[in-house]
């Protein structure tokens, strides 16, 4: 057992010094240091918890690791942080698989040793996916395992700095009776996972299955005890005029960074590939003048991003009127339907309102409100919005726009794409009064 160190306290004010002392600085007793000894707590299996200030916690140089994939990288705020645990989620075959087989790529050609689990495709699955993506480097080894303990004794024999698990509902840990892929199942593993992560300074990259209406959830247990949760999301379907096939990468969670950059891609025949000039993706119609349709600019961390919004607005034929909306937060639709009621003098009561961000992406903060009033008043009135004009500024209820985070940066990339007419809050301050100059 570790022997804790000695010091000595004032036993009539509480003061610590590390020597004894004949007169307390603190109070000014005299003869009242006593000694004490650091008392090490001993853990079931024998090993020691002692408490350090935070003076005598040294600090490894946690140099990250770049991957090279600059839209991955980003994401993770520079890099891979060495001797982390990381989760990536997303819908079964968004393109986990292939994005960290690309990762596994990157690494492996920079000399660090990768050892990819599948235990949900064969060897020649991967092998096949690993040659349409150029993988080739002898630092890339293959495994096909469920079993976690065979999976720990491989570990030790090939020893990388890299350890994939795709995907953590296909592991299993013998010792837990219960069923592969069930909550106890992922979670017993996710923490043998994260004591060997940490045990034996490896990084590991669990891949997890997790639906957004929540059916296959498993994963999203292990949030909390890993160090960096990604997700990977996007259309599965080609969208709209500009056929790309889109992929975002978002942080919900890091440990070693910020979590507010996206990354993009594009899946293709050869895997994902980056894409780096993101700010008129997502337009997809062309800026054209139809009744219905705006466009706003959104900031994805330091990144400008043209969206365009879609609405149609008709008289519904049921007693509830819907109210759908894709890419955006339903409850916000309805609180800036409520502001265009009061304060547009607008009655949407007997209207099913359709809202939808094209190409995918999700509309997460309130910059888009003054867009999405503008596009649904649009339709309602069945008149298009001016040419060339985009929408920045969140709505408050009382009607007014207000300013949003890098407003000035926003305008200025939306007037490099040619949008001149910019309503914002630098220049309107009630939504009726961009919606009468607008709209009329
Ligand atoms: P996958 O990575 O297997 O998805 P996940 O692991 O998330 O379930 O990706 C599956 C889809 O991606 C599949 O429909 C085929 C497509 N794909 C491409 O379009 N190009 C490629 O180069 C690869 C490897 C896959
Ligand atoms: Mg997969």
């Amino acid at each position: 057992m570790a022997k804790g160190k000695t010091y000595f306290v004032c036993s009539s004010c509480g003061y610590e010094s590390v020597r004894w002392l004949g007169k307390c600085p603190n109070c000014g007793a005299w003869d009242s240091f006593k000694e004490f000894r650091e008392q090490p707590v001993v853990r079931r299996d024998g090993t020691v918890a002692v408490a350090k200030r935070l003076k005598e916690i040294e600090i490894r140089d946690f140099k990250k690791i770049s991957t090279g994939i600059y839209e991955f990288d980003r994401v993770l705020d520079d890099g891979i942080t060495p001797s982390s645990l990381i989760l990536i989620g997303g819908d079964p075959g968004i393109g986990k698989s292939t994005l960290i087989l690309q990762v596994a790529k990157a690494l492996s050609d920079k000399s660090y040793k990768v050892l990819y689990v599948s235990g949900e495709e064969s060897l020649e699955q991967v092998k096949i996916r690993a040659d349409r993506l150029g993988a080739s480097s002898d630092f890339l080894f293959l495994l096909n395992e469920q079993d976690l303990s065979k999976i720990k004794e491989e570990l030790e024999h090939v020893d990388p700095s890299f350890l994939i698990i795709d995907s953590i509902q296909t592991v299993f840990n013998p010792d837990v009776d219960q069923v592969v892929g069930s909550i106890s199942q992922i979670r017993e593993c996710g923490a043998e996972l994260l004591r060997v992560t940490k045990e034996i300074g490896i990084t590991t990259i669990i891949v997890g299955h997790v639906t957004k209406d929540g059916s296959l959830a498993g994963p999203k247990t292990l949030e909390h005890m890993v160090d960096v949760v990604l997700y990977l999301e996007g259309d599965r379907v080609p969208s709209g005029g500009n056929g790309f096939n889109l992929r975002i990468l978002r942080c919900s969670k890091n440990r070693f960074g910020t979590s507010n950059e996206i990354g993009i891609f594009e899946m293709t025949g050869n895997g994902l590939k980056e894409v780096t000039d993101a700010s008129t993706l997502f337009i997809t119609t062309d800026h054209v003048r139809r009744d219905g349709i705006s466009y706003t600019v959104l900031m994805e961390g330091k990144r400008v991003i043209l969206v365009e919004i879609q609405s149609l607005v008709l008289p519904t034929f049921f007693a509830v009127p819907q109210r759908v909306a894709t890419g955006f937060d339903t409850k916000r639709l309805y609180m800036l339907l409520a502001v265009v009621e009061k304060f547009a003098g607008i009655n949407l009561r007997g209207m099913d309102i359709f809202l939808n961000v094209t190409g995918g992406i999700r509309i997460q903060d309130s910059s888009g409100d003054l867009a999405v009033i503008a596009s649904i008043v649009s339709s309602y009135r069945k008149r298009p919005l001016p040419e060339n004009s985009v929408f920045v500024g969140e709505v408050g209820l009382g009607g007014e726009i207000r300013k949003v985070p890098g407003i000035t940066k926003r305008i200025e990339e939306a007037k490099r794409l040619g949008f001149t007419n910019v309503y914002s809050p630098l220049e309107y301050n009630s939504i009726e009064e961009v919606l009468r100059i607008c709209l009329g």
